[in-house]
């Protein structure tokens, strides 16, 4: 049991290069790091310790991070979890609450509430009707900030090396 796992739930692909981002910082305190599509971790079994962020769709998680969750949740009260997610667009981004299911589940794990990462919806990378129109207005643009989501994941690191 040696790696760390970063996963993450994505529709458009922002979601997953703030996890490419966070595994990065991880990986650069000397820890193995694998991330994984969320929907392609069946068990955590093998990982000390999970980060597992989604992108959120009106208001909701994506299914595949929740169903990570639900189904490893006895497993994950032997294990460290942090949680985000990526979704306000706008250079003001306001803290987003979770979904019900995810703040309980984190709730009995013991672990923080997810932390809110600005999200990206640009005309090249929206998938689907509503997302292309959206992304023709002033929402679209890329608001993840890059240096918080880089502090972020150095607590991340710096906890994991104070574990060891
Ligand atoms: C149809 C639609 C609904 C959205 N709903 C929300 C929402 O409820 N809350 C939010 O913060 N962001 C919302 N967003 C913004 C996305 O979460 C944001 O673009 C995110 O970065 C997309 O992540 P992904 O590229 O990993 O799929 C929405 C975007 C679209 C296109």
């Amino acid at each position: 049991m040696t790696e760390i796992l970063v996963a993450y739930a994505t529709k458009m692909g922002a979601t997953k290069e703030i996890a490419e981002a966070i595994a990065t910082r991880i990986r650069s305190a000397s820890h193995e790091v694998v991330v994984l599509d969320a929907g392609d971790v069946g068990s955590v079994e093998p990982y000390k310790a999970v980060v597992l962020g989604s992108a959120l769709y009106a208001g909701r998680w994506r299914r595949e991070a929740v169903k990570l969750l639900t189904r490893n949740e006895k497993l994950l009260h032997t294990r460290p979890l942090w949680l985000f997610h990526s979704g306000p667009l706008g250079s003001d981004v306001t803290p987003q609450q979770a979904p019900r299911k995810v703040r309980e589940i984190a709730a009995r794990i013991g672990a923080d509430e997810p932390i809110t990462f600005g999200g990206r919806l640009t005309p090249e990378s929206a998938a689907g009707f509503i997302a292309r129109k959206m992304a023709q207005g002033p929402m679209a643009g890329d608001f993840r900030d890059w240096d918080e989501i880089d502090r972020w994941a150095y607590t991340i690191a710096q906890r994991l090396v104070a574990a060891r």
